[in-house]
């Protein structure tokens, strides 16, 4: 009898289990301690702690108040408040809004909806490891600038921006700056002061925590207008009943990520490394995406030439290994990614592409297999693929 190998998950990026102990903390929450916070008994105010307990511990990973922290239900909508709460709430002082051209789709159909509400967007471009250049920021900040949103981490290339700097320019020009930290949130260190961030936003579902859970950070004395509006929850910001059970884990899974982060990224660094060094090795005409070093520890990105990224994931899938062509969320769509093309890719190039995130739980026997397998898959498909090499 043939054995079957474990299923290997190598697309931490788009979502990652929930660590045990984090669905432990969660536990009590769905039947014992089930209030509303708003309840004035004690089954409310027990649910009201629990919050409030929540806050202390998500703000504490990165530096901030707790009051500084709103909780929301996904960093899709931590994204929305931010950029649509904060350009309606300083209309007057300007219409003007500066993203780069690698965000997330929320953050970029979040600009052109505001757009079509008579704003005007400036898109940043990044060069071929996808890094922007703060110098850009200077130059597009105008009098009528009111906010700078660039991501902290890409999804895809895992490129990790100059936030710092940026975050000065910004606070010297005294224009709000946000970030996308969703991908780097609770796997490298973050300091919102001393990284001069006005808004941030982070998902539980990408750091061992549960689905349903995220939060913007921000900044107290910030001018911003709620999206949602009802019963006041979340200091007026964002009403809905609150979600304690996903919020308390979300909350745990940022007390281990701060206490497990400095270990962990150093491992998922050696292992990342190991991926790539292998890969661009072992594969020809194999082509790493974003910088070598100044990547999340567990991004790697690549191209193949004369492949084409979905029937690699296909492939990958058949041999029980998960990976992804780009972020999930827009996998499904057939354009070629906008953040590979923004690095100068061309669309076939771009579609050539595979990520493969590693997390909490990738081990080396993995990715020893993943090497063993992978030129086999690339020779596979090189073999049948139309565009072949002459
Ligand atoms: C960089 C980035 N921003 C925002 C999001 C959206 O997060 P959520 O799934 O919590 O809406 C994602 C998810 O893929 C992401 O990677």
């Amino acid at each position: 009898m043939v054995k079957k190998t474990k299923k290997i998950y190598l697309d931490y990026a788009a979502t990652t289990p929930v660590d045990p102990q984090v669905v432990k903390a969660m536990s009590p929450y769905f039947t014992e301690k089930f209030g509303n916070t708003m309840s004035l008994h004690n089954f409310g105010q027990e649910a009201k702690q629990a919050l409030e307990e929540s806050r202390e511990k998500v703000a504490s990973l990165i530096g901030a108040k707790p009051n500084e922290i709103i909780f929301t239900s996904s960093a899709t909508e931590s994204n929305n408040l931010a950029l649509k709460g904060i350009t309606f709430a300083n209309r007057k002082k300007g219409k003007h809004i500066i993203i780069s051209s690698i965000e997330h789709p929320c953050i970029m159909e979040s600009a052109k909806w505001l757009e079509v509400q008579g704003f005007e967007i400036t898109r940043l471009p990044v060069n071929k490891y996808g890094f922007i250049n703060p110098d850009d920021v200077r130059k597009a900040i105008r009098k009528d600038t009111i906010l700078v949103s660039i991501i902290h981490a890409s999804n895809e290339i895992g490129t990790i921006q100059p936030i710092k700097e940026i975050g000065k320019i910004c606070k010297e020009k005294r224009v709000y700056f946000h970030t996308d930290a969703v991908q780097s949130f609770g796997k490298i260190p973050i300091d919102v002061n001393k990284m001069n961030i006005d808004l941030l936003s982070a998902s539980s579902h990408k750091m061992y925590g549960p689905k349903g859970a995220a939060c913007l950070f921000i900044r107290e004395g910030t001018r911003i207008e709620p999206i949602l509006h009802g019963g006041g929850q979340e200091s007026g910001l964002r009403s809905s009943t609150v979600n304690v059970p996903a919020i308390v884990g979300f909350a745990e899974a940022c007390k281990i990520c701060k206490r497990e982060m400095k270990k962990e990224a150093q491992r998922q660094i050696k292992l990342r490394d190991k991926l790539i060094k292998g890969v661009l090795r072992g594969i020809k005409r194999a082509y790493l995406n974003g910088h070598p070093q100044k990547r999340l520890p567990n991004n790697t990105n690549f191209w193949f030439e004369f492949i084409e990224g979905e029937s690699m994931v296909i492939q990958l899938d058949l041999l029980r290994v998960a990976a992804s062509t780009g972020s999930a969320c827009s996998s499904l769509k057939l354009e070629p990614s906008h953040i590979l093309l923004a690095i100068g890719l061309k669309p076939e190039q771009a579609h050539g592409s595979l990520r493969l995130s590693l997390g909490r739980w990738t081990t080396e026997k993995e990715i020893n297999y993943v090497l063993k397998i992978l030129p086999e898959v690339i020779k596979k498909l090189r073999k049948i693929s139309p565009f072949k090499a002459k």
